[in-house]
Parts: structure tokens; sequence; C-alpha cells
């Protein structure tokens, strides 16, 4: 088990589309997704991408137990998900704030589909199919877009929603007690 170091915007490997998995239960994919697992721990994220690690694969990991700052966000279980497919169910899109390890410190406005099916395998070759809403599709869509070399600020649709987390959430909190007023 080890943290790795994340890979961050700027670097071209997450700019690349990455590869397929063709063989499962290996000790090599094992590794990876032990070291995925433990990053993503390290970080306090929802989810990483194998990308973000340097590994150039097509693996995502991503599950949370609750959200500390949105406490009414539904827990996504913890999935490891390799070869992903999506496929949207809806036109609708909501729009909320994301982050990511590899953009460190900055935050921006995300529309993204609210309701999608995602299949893969896990690292045994086990198949999975399910479908999500919310902050589960959100999460998959966040994830699996790294693997086509996509990060969230390419998705915006209005880059004055992006700027540092501290500046944003503090404002944001401001505006709440102005309501609560
Ligand atoms: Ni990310």
């Amino acid at each position: 088990m080890a943290v790795k170091p994340i890979v961050l915007m700027g670097d071209p490997r997450l700019l690349q589309r990455s590869e397929e998995i063709t063989e499962f239960n290996t000790p090599e994919l094992q590794q990876i997704v032990e070291d995925l697992l433990d990053t993503k721990a390290a970080k306090n994220g929802t989810g990483l991408a194998a990308p973000q690690i340097g590994v150039l694969k097509r693996i995502v990991v991503f599950g949370i137990d609750k959200h500390p700052r949105f406490p009414d966000i539904e827990p996504v279980p913890l999935t490891v998900l390799i070869n992903p497919q999506i496929e949207i169910l809806t036109e609708e899109m909501d729009e909320m704030w994301e982050g990511c390890i590899s953009v460190p410190g900055l935050r921006g406005l995300v529309p993204r589909y609210t309701k999608l099916r995602y299949q893969g395998f896990d690292q045994f070759g086990q198949p999975i199919d399910r479908i999500a809403h919310g902050y589960h599709a959100r999460a998959v869509q966040h994830e699996c877009d790294h693997l086509d070399g996509v990060l969230y600020p390419v998705r915006m649709k209005d880059m004055r929603m992006f700027g540092f987390e501290e500046i944003i959430f503090a404002e944001a909190e401001l505006q709440q007690t102005a309501e609560i007023e």
C-alpha cells in the first residue's frame, strides 16, 4: 500500500486518453487499485482516477460515507470501476461546486447530468451495472472524464464561477447568514 504523488493540472498526462485494462485479477492491477484507494483516503477525496497518480489506465475509484460540507448528500458506495461505460439517462443537468485533487485549492461551478447508467468491471473482473442519480452521478462523470483527459474546468459554462475554495466558501457562508437574517 502506498500514497502516491498527485499529478497536477498542467501535466500533459492529465490530457491524454487512458488505456483499457485487458487482464483482471492480476497483482499489477491489484497494486494500482490499492495505490488509488490509499491515495484517495489520504487526500480525503470523493474519487480518484488512475491518471491522477500517473497511471494511464481506465481505472477510477470513488465513494463517500457522507460529505462533510453537504451532509444532505446521499452516501456513494466505495467502488472500483474499470473500463467504464456511461449512458446518460436524462437531458436534465444541475450545477454544483466541484473540486479536484489535481486542481488544488480551486472550485468551479460545473453542470452535470443528473441521472446515468454506468457499467464496467471491478479489479477481479466482476461486472458492475448501476443506475446513479445526483451526487453519485456527478462523481462518476467527474472521475470518468479524467480517463478521457478532461478536467472539470473544461465542463464549466461560466468561468466567473471559478475561484479559490477559501474565498468562495467564505462568501457562501456570508450569503447564507444574510438569507437567514
Ligand atoms: Ni478530479
